[in-house]
Order: structure tokens, then sequence, then C-alpha cells
């Protein structure tokens, strides 16, 4: 495990320091309309045999449902999508956000470095301290990365898009103890299509996308008990591509025997149909970015279910 108690490293900040970064006081989560989401070039083994196969309208109605969904719970800030940059609406990959600074992202595949410069932009006009990631250690933000519900520990992933050596600078950026988790699974490429850290010191995941170390370190930080194991069927539908806010998880439709888990274990589940996203290689969690720290995001009562 890397530790370190060094503080925010400015120097790799382009622009001078903000003169307050943000502070989110309700649940927030930052989305990108499907307006321009194409799937337009493989780079993961579920665009394979999809290329123009994503219908928009039908696309664009799954993503108002995602998004009625996430504002029942949050509130929802919206950045504009840009033409050549058909993966923007998978937002999570725009960086790692705690207290108001943001790592940005530096893609592995050339064909998501254009999103870049949209994403520091947004940040930066929004009040971040932006820090950048450097283009020889490739890192994915939330896609890769993701803060235990009380922030305590942050899971990174690493072996297909991310690599290990990004894990140093996000325990600099975030001063916050990490793990590294590598992953084995092509078709489970990103972190968080494959692990999922809940409330209530739970976790949903997919073993299988794992190594056998990587699996122990799991197990030391989760007993059996709290470990929501996914089966392979669910895992291919991206059930742990989900969103939790306080005891509500959103994510894409699953099997009732995973539902009724959930439930049992006091969470709301709600599913929304994702499946032209789902020909991209993403769902629910990767199509939102969390704004709001996590004792916000999480804390009982804020937003929780306003149509409750
Ligand atoms: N086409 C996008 C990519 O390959 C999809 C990203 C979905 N991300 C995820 N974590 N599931 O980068």
């Amino acid at each position: 495990m890397y530790r370190t108690t060094v503080l925010p490293n400015t120097s790799q900040q382009e622009n001078s320091l903000p003169a307050a970064t943000p502070k989110y006081t309700q649940p927030t989560f930052l989305m990108c309309p499907p307006t321009l989401f194409e799937v337009d070039y493989v780079i993961n083994p579920w665009m394979a045999g999809n290329i123009h196969r994503s219908q928009r309208n039908r696309a664009m109605e799954q993503w108002i449902h995602l998004y009625r969904a996430i504002s029942d719970v949050a509130e929802v800030e919206l950045i504009e999508p840009q033409p050549g940059s058909p993966d923007m609406v998978f937002i999570a990959h725009a960086g790692l956000v705690l207290h108001g600074v943001v790592t940005l992202s530096s893609f592995f595949h050339r064909q998501r470095q254009m999103e870049e410069q949209h994403y520091r932009r947004w940040f930066l006009d929004h009040g971040f301290l932006v820090l950048d990631s450097r283009r020889e250690t490739p890192f994915e933000g939330e896609g890769d990365a993701l803060f235990s519900p009380e922030g305590k520990l942050l899971w990174a992933g690493h072996g297909v898009r991310s690599s290990d050596c990004s894990h140093r600078s996000l325990v600099q950026n975030f001063s916050v103890p990490l793990e590294s988790l590598r992953l084995v699974d092509p078709r489970f490429y990103h972190l968080d299509t494959c692990f999922c850290p809940l409330v209530d010191g739970y976790l949903l995941y997919f073993p299988q996308a794992f190594d056998t170390d990587s699996l122990e370190r799991i197990g030391k930080y989760y007993p059996e008990e709290n470990r929501i194991a996914v089966s392979e069927q669910d895992a291919v539908h991206f059930a742990c591509n989900s969103v939790n806010v306080g005891h509500t998880i959103i994510l894409s439709e699953v099997s009732d025997e995973l539902s009724g888990r959930l439930e049992q274990r006091g969470f709301r589940v709600v599913q929304v149909p994702l499946s032209e996203f789902l020909k991209s290689g993403g769902a629910a969690k990767c199509l939102s970015l969390r704004l709001s720290d996590l004792d916000v995001t999480h804390a009982q009562g804020l937003i929780e279910h306003r149509n409750a």
C-alpha cells in the first residue's frame, strides 16, 4: 500500500490557484448528454462489431432515464459534448475529484486524448484546482480510481488502461492511502467495470477480473460476508458499474437474484436499461462523475430519494 502525508502537488498545476475551490453541499454529479455519442472506433472488446451500431435516439432515451434516476438523489451538472469526442458521454473518465481538486486523466488511447482539453476547461471554469497526469503514465480518472465511501482509502486499478505508476501521483495529489489492484480480463478493462465500494462496508465486485494478489488485498479490507460477488452473467451486464448514493444503487438491468441480495442488505435498487452504452463498453457509473465529497454524497437525508 502507498502512504503519504504530502500535500497536493501544486507544481503540476497549469494555472494560478483558484480563489476558492467549489464546495458542494448536496450530492452532486457531472454528466454529458449523448448528443454526439457514437461507437466510432474499437478500444475495448465491447466495441468490436458495434461500430455505428448504437442508436442515438434510444441512447438519448436511456441517458435521460439515467439522468432522472440520478437527479432523484443528487444534483446533476452538465458538460457540453464536443465534436470529435464521441466517448465524452463516459464522463467518469474525465478525472478524479476530492475537496475541489481534480487529477485530470491522461488517456491511454489516442482516440480519447482529445477529450482532455474539454475537461481541463470545464474544471478550471468551475474553480477546481486542476492537477495534470503525465502522458507517460496513463490515468483514466474514476474509471480506475474509486474512493471507499468514507474517503479514507483509494482503490486504483491498473493493467489495461491506467498504469500503476500513475498511482503514486494519486497518493501525492490526494494524501490518501491507496491499494493497487491488477485487472486481468480485457472485458473488465477499468476498475469501475468490476469493483464498486458501497456504503455500510459492502463491496460489489466480480472476483474473476482480478489477479490472486489483488483478491487477497480485497479480502483484507472486506470480510466475506460484506463481499457481494456478482455472477459472470451480471458482470457482463455491467452490474458493478453502479452509482451509489447513500442507500440507493443505480445500475443497468441485472438479475433478480442480484437485486434481491442488494435489497436484503438495505439498498434501494434502481435499474435503468443502458443497452446502447453497453455497445461501447460502459454503463451507469461511467456515465456520471462524482463532484461532491464522499461524506456529502452519502449523507443520509440530504436528497435521498426526493420522490419518496
Ligand atoms: N468506449 C469507452 C472506452 O472504451 C467506454 C468507457 C466505459 N467505461 C467503463 N468504465 N465502463 O473508453
